[in-house]
C-alpha cells in the first residue's frame, strides 16, 4: 500500500494542491482528471520529489518521508521507487534505446555494467523494441522513444509507476502502441498513477478514477462511478463539455 498524505503546493499566491490525501493499492492504476491547469501534472512531480511541495508526505513499503524535507539517502530511496514516464519522453538525446533504459540501472541501482545490459535488454524486448537496442531517439518515431522510456522506468522496478500524459505528445496513429504498452505493464501488476486525456481508456484499464480541480480531490471512485454517476457538479460539468468536444461539428 502506498499513502499520499497532505501535499500542498504553493506557486507565488496560486495554490495548485490543497492537502491532496490518496491511499493506493498495490496493483490499482489510479486515472487522475481534470481540466488543464489544475495541478495534475505538479501533484505527480511532487510524489517523486521532482517539484517540492510545502507540506506531505509519502508512505511506501511502511517507510514513511517528508517531501517537503526529503534530501540526500532518503531521496535516492523515493526515486528508486519511483519511475516517471513524461509526456515527451525525456530520453538521453546522445544515448541510445540501450544506453537509456541502463543509464538508472547503473548510476542509481549501482549496477555492474552486464546486469544493467541484460536487464534493458531484457525490457526492450518487453516493449517490442529490442532491435532498436542500438537506435538513437531522433531515429525512432514517438510512439518507439514513448515505449523506450516506459522500458527506462519498468527496469529500476518501481513500486509506483507515474505516468503524466503519456501520449498526448503523439500522432494519432502512435498512441495506441502506447496504451497497449502501459495495459500490458498494467496487467503485470504495476501499480500506476497516471494522467490521461484518453477516456476510454482511462476507463478500460484504470481501476480507480479521481477528479482533481481547484486544488482538492472532487471525486474517486471506480471509473464506472466517476464516470457513469459522477456525483460533483463542477465532474459533470467536465465530462458534458468533453463529450460536447468528442461530437462531430457536422451532420449528413
Ligand atoms: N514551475 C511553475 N512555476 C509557476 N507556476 C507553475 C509551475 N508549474 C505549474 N505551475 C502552475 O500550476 C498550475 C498547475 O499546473 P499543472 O500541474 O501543470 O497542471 P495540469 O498538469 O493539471 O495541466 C498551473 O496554473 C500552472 O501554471
Ligand atoms: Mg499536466
Amino acid at each position: 500500500m502506498i499513502e499520499i498524505k497532505n501535499i500542498s503546493k504553493t506557486f507565488k499566491n496560486n495554490k495548485v494542491l490543497d492537502g491532496i490525501d490518496l491511499t493506493i493499492n498495490q496493483g490499482d492504476v489510479v486515472a487522475i482528471i481534470g481540466p488543464s491547469g489544475t495541478g495534475k501534472s505538479t501533484f505527480l512531480r511532487c510524489v517523486d520529489r521532482l517539484e517540492k511541495p510545502e507540506t506531505g508526505t509519502i508512505t511506501i513499503d511502511g517507510e514513511t518521508q517528508d517531501l517537503a524535507h526529503i534530501h540526500g539517502k532518503d531521496l535516492t530511496e523515493l526515486r528508486k521507487k519511483t519511475g516517471m514516464v513524461f509526456q515527451n519522453f525525456n530520453l538521453f538525446s546522445k544515448k541510445t534505446a540501450l544506453q537509456n533504459v541502463m543509464e538508472g540501472l547503473i548510476v542509481v541501482k549501482k549496477m555492474k555494467k552486464e546486469e544493467a545490459e541484460r536487464i534493458a535488454r531484457e525490457q526492450l524486448k518487453n516493449v517490442g523494441l529490442l532491435d532498436h537496442a542500438n537506435h538513437y531517439p531522433r531515429h525512432m518515431s514517438g510512439g518507439q522513444q514513448q515505449r523506450v522510456a516506459i522500458a527506462r522506468a519498468l527496469a529500476m522496478e518501481p513500486k509506483l509507476l507515474l505516468l503524466d500524459e503519456p501520449t498526448s505528445a503523439l500522432d494519432p496513429e502512435l498512441v495506441g502502441e502506447v496504451l497497449d504498452t502501459i495495459k500490458k505493464a498494467a496487467n503485470e501488476g504495476y501499480t500506476m498513477l497516471l494522467v490521461s486525456h484518453e477516456m476510454s481508456f482511462v476507463r478500460n484499464v484504470a481501476t480507480r478514477v479521481i477528479f482533481l480541480d481547484g486544488g482538492k480531490i472532487l471525486e474517486d471512485g471506480t471509473p464506472r462511478e466517476v464516470f457513469g454517476n459522477p456525483k460533483n457538479e463542477r465532474v459533470k460539468e467536465f465530462f458534458t463539455k468533453i463529450n460536447r468536444m468528442e461530437e462531430p461539428d457536422y451532420s449528413i
